[in-house]
Formats: structure tokens, C-alpha cells, sequence
């Protein structure tokens, strides 16, 4: 147990008409403050399931998920939106960036939901201030007003990352973050995450099938069939992924 993110004996069943599916089943994770963790394994295997338990958008069918001793199993609703939305924060890999508003207004929207109405007025200035100092070191500060449709789509992954980090976020999650993306892009967005995961000290959960991004992780864990395993994935079902035991020891390496 890290006592700051640990995760017991997370099962997760899936109805499918008469048929339970059981597609997590019996996952244990501790994170550390600062961990720069990778969630690895072939596809099917429950690895968005776990993310989305770990970040208060789904629940288990049973176990427990504790944050700073807190027991996830213990928030009410209100409390459980609020971690949602500002103690954790999250980028997918289709973005989910609103069509209608600009890369700007995207990268305010977390602190437009944390702030009541009649504060948002006093905060916006300084918001403001922030989402574009975030936008510029993303090298977006050409594109701050342009809406996603005009946006490629390794910008939109860079709006979508400096939405993530806008609340000062505690933990990241992040689930295929780059697989949307060509190889170079990839390795720009890849670049811009462990710089900023190094420089905020943040904790990163990234869900990854790339190789290049799970090799950089403090620590890599691999989840087969609902479970986390130790060592080599087989290679019929594997990805060619670092062994779990022989991650990078540092994320510059
Ligand atoms: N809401 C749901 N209802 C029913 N089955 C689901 C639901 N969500 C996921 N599943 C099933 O659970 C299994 C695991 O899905 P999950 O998305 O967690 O896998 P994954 O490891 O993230 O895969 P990928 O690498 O392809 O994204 C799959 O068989 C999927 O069809
Ligand atoms: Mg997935």
C-alpha cells in the first residue's frame, strides 16, 4: 500500500444480456506520489476498464480503491465529481475536445466547472492567463482561438493536454495518448508528456500499446484477461512491449 493511490482487488463484470462478463478480475495497483506509471497489455484485456475505475467514471463490482485514505466507496456524489473534475484529470485518445468552442476556451472549461457563477468572473482573468501560458509552452499560442475542426490532430491532443493540467491536477490519466497520432507527432506529444510529468511532478496512469512511451514509464505493469501478471506477456497475446521486470530507471534514459 502506497496510501496515496491503491487499488484492491478491483472486479469488474459486465452485463451482456443473461451473461455476467467478468473483465477485471481481481486487480491490485499501488501508485506513488510522482509515479509515472504504464498500464500495458493486448487489447481486450481491461485495461480502460481499470483506468476509468481508477478515475471516478465507473465503479467496480467489488474492492476498493482508497486516494490519500480516502475510500472511493465513501464519496457521495458531489464529492465524487469534484475529484473528477480537479484532483484528477484525464486525456483519451479521441481527445473529447467540445467542437464548438476554441483551443482557449477548451483548456478553461475544468476551471469554468470547478468555479461557482458568481466567482467566475474574478477567476477568468487569471484562467485566462493560464490556459494560454499552458497553450504557448504547448507551442499553441498561433492557434489559441482556432476551434478543433481547424486543429490537426496532434494539436488537438496538446489542447486536450493543457485542459488536463489546468486544475493543477494531483493524478493524470491517460489512455492511449498518443494512438491517434503518426510516429513523429507521437513522439512530440510523448516528449511534451514526461517533460511536463518531470517538471509538475505529476503522477501520470497512462494506458499505452506504444512501446517508445511505456519504456520511459518508472514502471510498467502488464494486465492479461483482467489481470495483472508478472514478467513476458505470451506472444499470442502479448504487445511487444519492455518486460515489466526491466523498465527505464529514469524517465530521461
Ligand atoms: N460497457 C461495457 N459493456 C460491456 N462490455 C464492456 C464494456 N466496456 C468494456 N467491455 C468489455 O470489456 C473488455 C475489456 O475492455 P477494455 O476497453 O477495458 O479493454 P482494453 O484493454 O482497454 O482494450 P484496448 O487496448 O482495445 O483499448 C472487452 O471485452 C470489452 O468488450
Ligand atoms: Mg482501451
Amino acid at each position: 500500500m502506497s496510501g496515496f493511490l491503491d487499488a484492491r482487488d478491483i472486479r469488474r463484470d459486465f452485463q451482456i444480456g443473461d451473461r455476467s462478463l467478468p473483465v477485471l478480475r481481481g486487480v491490485d495497483l499501488s501508485v506513488e506520489p510522482g509515479d509515472v506509471v504504464a498500464i500495458v497489455g493486448p487489447s481486450g484485456a481491461g485495461k480502460s476498464t481499470f483506468l476509468h475505475i481508477l478515475g471516478l467514471l465507473d465503479r467496480p463490482t467489488s474492492g476498493s480503491v482508497m486516494f490519500k485514505g480516502q475510500a472511493y466507496s465513501d464519496l457521495g456524489d458531489r464529492e465524487r465529481a469534484r475529484m473528477r473534475n480537479s484532483t484528477f484529470s484525464f486525456v483519451f485518445q479521441f481527445y473529447h475536445l467540445l467542437p464548438e468552442l476554441t483551443a482557449l476556451e477548451n483548456a478553461l472549461m475544468p476551471v469554468m466547472i470547478q468555479s461557482s457563477i458568481l466567482a467566475w468572473p474574478v477567476l477568468r482573468g487569471e484562467a485566462r492567463r493560464k490556459a494560454r501560458e499552458l497553450l504557448e509552452r504547448m507551442g499553441m499560442g498561433e492557434r489559441l482561438h482556432h476551434v478543433p475542426g481547424r486543429l490537426s490532430g496532434g494539436e488537438r491532443q496538446r489542447v486536450a493536454i493543457a485542459r488536463a493540467l489546468m486544475t493543477s491536477p494531483e493524478v493524470v490519466f491517460c489512455d492511449e495518448p498518443t494512438g491517434n497520432l503518426d510516429t513523429v507527432t507521437s513522439q512530440e506529444i510523448q516528449d511534451l508528456l514526461w517533460s511536463l510529468a518531470e517538471e509538475k511532478c505529476t503522477t501520470f496512469v497512462m494506458v499505452t500499446h506504444e512501446p517508445s512511451l511505456a519504456r520511459r514509464a518508472h514502471r510498467v505493469v502488464r494486465m492479461v484477461d483482467g489481470l495483472i501478471v508478472d514478467g513476458e506477456v505470451p506472444p499470442t497475446t502479448g504487445a511487444a512491449v519492455p518486460p515489466a521486470s526491466a523498465p527505464s530507471p529514469s524517465p530521461n534514459a
